[in-house]
Parts: structure tokens; C-alpha cells; sequence
């Protein structure tokens, strides 16, 4: 990991570091005992609205020791004058030690840390990528379900535009989890996502058998990705409602350790093209025998997807997953902040993962950063 950098993708972890921000999160106690940030300042610039990635970073941060600079609005700061980005990154590195940044655009988190003198954190750049909510996500699994390796997560709902189902995938993937996705009609999963799953952890495509799958197939077309790995079974499919009704009918022998329902990123949809349906999760669904362990996440926030019964039965964790949000980042900034030190940190062995990071992604070129609308940005668009 380049230590300047931070974390813009998900990618940029190895399993082992991720392993060690979760050995660390264990312990965010002795943290925050130690106050490991002591006389650091972490600078907040959110573009976008947050309620939990803004605020649980926040305090994070008040725990460790360190201090909170932020804008308030940053329709309030000099962007509203026409500051470039990448300006702003470079100024904002002389007042802080760390910076945290959300941005409505894909790839402007990763354009401003070339700018950077600090680490930066991708908070969520458009509909691109969140990689500290997996982190979220995969700390959550691993103290429900005590590993991750084998598990079989859903993930359902809006995985066109929805940027921590981009980042959860790549994870659950080199973790050794079987994923199934449900995508609501027209928000299936972006092709770029799919052929990193194939090029970087051997995921291999190939349509369902119309008997395998008939309930399905009537509805749309349906999508069987088979991993090269034989530990692992991932099944793609393209389905807009009745999710029960499909998950009765397709790979019936799977046990669902986990659902991961999302809300429709209307903010990234074009006008006109936010209504049709939606798939739904309610008490209903989880009253069939086959879910009774499936644990029910969600990044937050719901809007209607996710009925509010399920706050009360067991298997509803997303506000616990939320909660995770504050032990993950107080680990992942001190992570950090050791890194620049070159501290290592000792490693807890707690669970294998099934197979190494093969290094970072390779960073899309500057000059193929999509702006709004898919527009190409580079420098000159900051
Ligand atoms: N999960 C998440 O990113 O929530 P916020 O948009 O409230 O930060």
C-alpha cells in the first residue's frame, strides 16, 4: 500500500492488512485508552451527504486523541468560488494529517490524492467505490459469523449504481465468499466490476440452465458465474421482485449466511428513470425455514426496501453494523497513522483467508476518471 495514498479502493488492502485494521478494531478500547491520535487532525470534506461515514469517522477520531477540522457545507468552502479539487486537496494537506473526502463523482477521491502531501480515504466517490463501509461489512460478518471464508452473501437491490456493493464484492471474493446478486431490473452490476471479478479471482460466467433456473427466466435473463476456485460458488442473477419466490427456485442447496439489501441511488439516476419496481425485504421473508440464520445487512440509509419490523428480530444487524462504523475507523485511522511511521503491527490470527490480495488494482489512469454523467475528468476539470 502506498502509505501516502491512504485508502481510495478496497483493493489497496491486503487481506492481511485488512486482518490486521480488524485485530485492531478488537481492541479499539486500549485505543482510545492510549489515545493513539493524540495531537493528529483529521480534516472531514464531504461533497456529499453522510450521516454514519462522516460522523462515525468523526468520532473516531475524538476517541483516538485527535482532533476534527471539516466544512460544515462545502457548498460553503471555496469550491463554490471554483477551486479546483485538486487545490483544495493540496491546501487542505497543510492543515491536516489525514483527510477524508466523499465526492458525488467516481474517481475524484483517487484525482485528489495526487494532490495530496497527506493519506486521503475514498468516504464514497460517486457510484465507484466505499471501501471503509466494507470494511464495515466484512467486520460485521466476521463477528456474526465468526469467519468469512464460505460464507454465502446476497447482495440485492440497486448494484448498478450502488458503491458498497462494488467494494463489498471484490472483497467477499478474495475473502473465499460465495456471492449471489439480485439486482433490481437495470441495475445490474457494471461490467468493469464483473471483469475484475473474472481477471483478478478467476470468476467465470455462464448462462443458467432454463431448468435450473425457469421461475427466473421468465423475468429476464439470468447470469451463472462459476469461480475457477473449487472452494468457491458464486451465482449471478438478474431478477427485480419476489425474492423469495427466486431464491426458492434457484440453488436450492445453498445456505444464505447473510442478505445484503440496498437502496435505490436515486441521486445517480438520470430523471424519469427512478420509478419501477423494487425488491422489498419484509417480516415475511424471513419467516421461511431456509433464512432462519440469514443475517439481514444494509449500508443505511433505507428508505423503503427494508421493512422496520425487522429492527426487532435477531437476524436484522444493520444498526449494529452501523454501530461497527466507529471501533473500524478509529483501527483503520491508527492503521494508517503507523503506517506513515513504519510501524508494523503485530498480526492476531484469527482466520485464514483463502487466498492473498494479488497486490492493488491497477490505478485507472487519471485521464479515464469518469466525471458526472460519465463525462472523462482529469486535472483540468478541478
Ligand atoms: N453507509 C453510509 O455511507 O451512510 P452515510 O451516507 O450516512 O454516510
Amino acid at each position: 500500500m502506498d502509505k501516502m495514498r491512504g485508502v481510495i479502493s478496497i483493493a489497496e488492502l491486503t487481506n492481511d492488512e485488512i486482518e490486521e485494521i480488524f485485530a485492531l478494531a478488537d481492541g479499539a478500547e486500549k485505543l482510545r485508552t492510549e489515545r493513539s491520535a493524540s495531537g493528529r487532525i483529521m480534516a472531514t470534506l464531504f461533497y456529499e451527504p453522510s450521516t454514519r461515514t462522516r460522523l462515525s469517522f468523526e468520532s473516531a477520531m475524538q476517541r483516538l486523541g485527535g482532533s476534527v477540522i471539516s466544512c460544515s457545507d462545502m457548498r460553503t468552502s471555496s469550491a463554490a468560488k471554483g477551486e479546483t479539487l485538486a487545490d483544495t486537496a493540496k491546501v487542505v494537506s497543510a492543515y491536516a494529517d489525514v483527510m477524508v473526502v466523499r465526492h458525488n463523482w467516481d474517481g475524484a477521491v483517487r484525482a485528489m490524492a495526487e494532490h495530496a502531501d497527506v493519506p486521503l480515504i475514498n468516504a464514497g466517490d460517486g457510484g465507484h467505490e466505499h471501501p471503509t463501509q466494507t470494511l464495515c461489512d466484512l467486520y460485521t460478518l466476521r463477528q456474526e459469523k465468526g469467519q468469512l471464508k464460505g460464507l454465502t452473501v446476497v447482495v440485492c437491490g440497486d448494484l448498478k449504481n450502488g458503491r458498497t456493493i462494488h467494494s463489498l464484492v471484490f472483497a467477499l471474493a478474495r475473502f473465499g465468499a460465495n456471492v449471489v446478486t439480485l439486482a433490481a431490473n437495470g441495475m445490474e452490476l457494471p461490467q468493469y466490476v464483473i471483469e475484475r471479478l473474472e481477471l483478478e479471482y478467476d470468476y467465470s460466467m455462464a448462462p443458467v440452465s432454463t431448468d435450473d433456473l425457469s421461475a427466473v427466466m421468465t423475468e429476464t435473463d439470468a447470469l451463472y458465474l462459476t469461480p475457477k476456485q473449487p472452494h468457491q460458488l458464486a451465482l449471478f442473477t438478474q431478477v427485480d421482485e419476489v425474492i423469495q419466490g427466486h431464491l426458492n427456485t434457484i440453488a436450492s442447496g445453498l445456505r444464505y449466511d447473510a442478505f445484503y439489501m440496498t437502496r435505490k441511488q436515486k441521486e445517480r439516476m438520470k430523471e424519469g428513470t427512478t420509478n419501477g419496481s423494487y425488491p422489498t425485504i419484509g417480516p415475511e421473508f424471513l419467516r421461511a425455514k431456509r433464512f432462519q440464520d440469514t443475517v439481514v445487512m444494509h449500508p443505511l440509509p433505507r428508505v423503503d426496501e427494508l421493512s422496520p419490523e425487522l429492527d426487532k428480530d435477531r437476524r436484522g444487524i444493520y444498526f449494529k453494523q452501523a454501530a461497527y462504523g466507529v471501533p473500524v475507523r478509529m483501527a483503520l485511522l491508527k492503521f494508517l497513522f503507523d503506517r506513515r511511521e513504519g510501524k508494523a503491527i503485530k498480526r492476531k490470527k484469527k482466520f485464514s483467508p483463502v487466498y492473498q490480495s494479488r497486490g492493488a488494482w491497477t490505478p485507472v489512469p487519471q485521464s479515464k476518471l469518469r466525471g458526472p454523467k460519465g463525462a472523462v475528468v482529469d486535472e483540468s476539470t478541478f
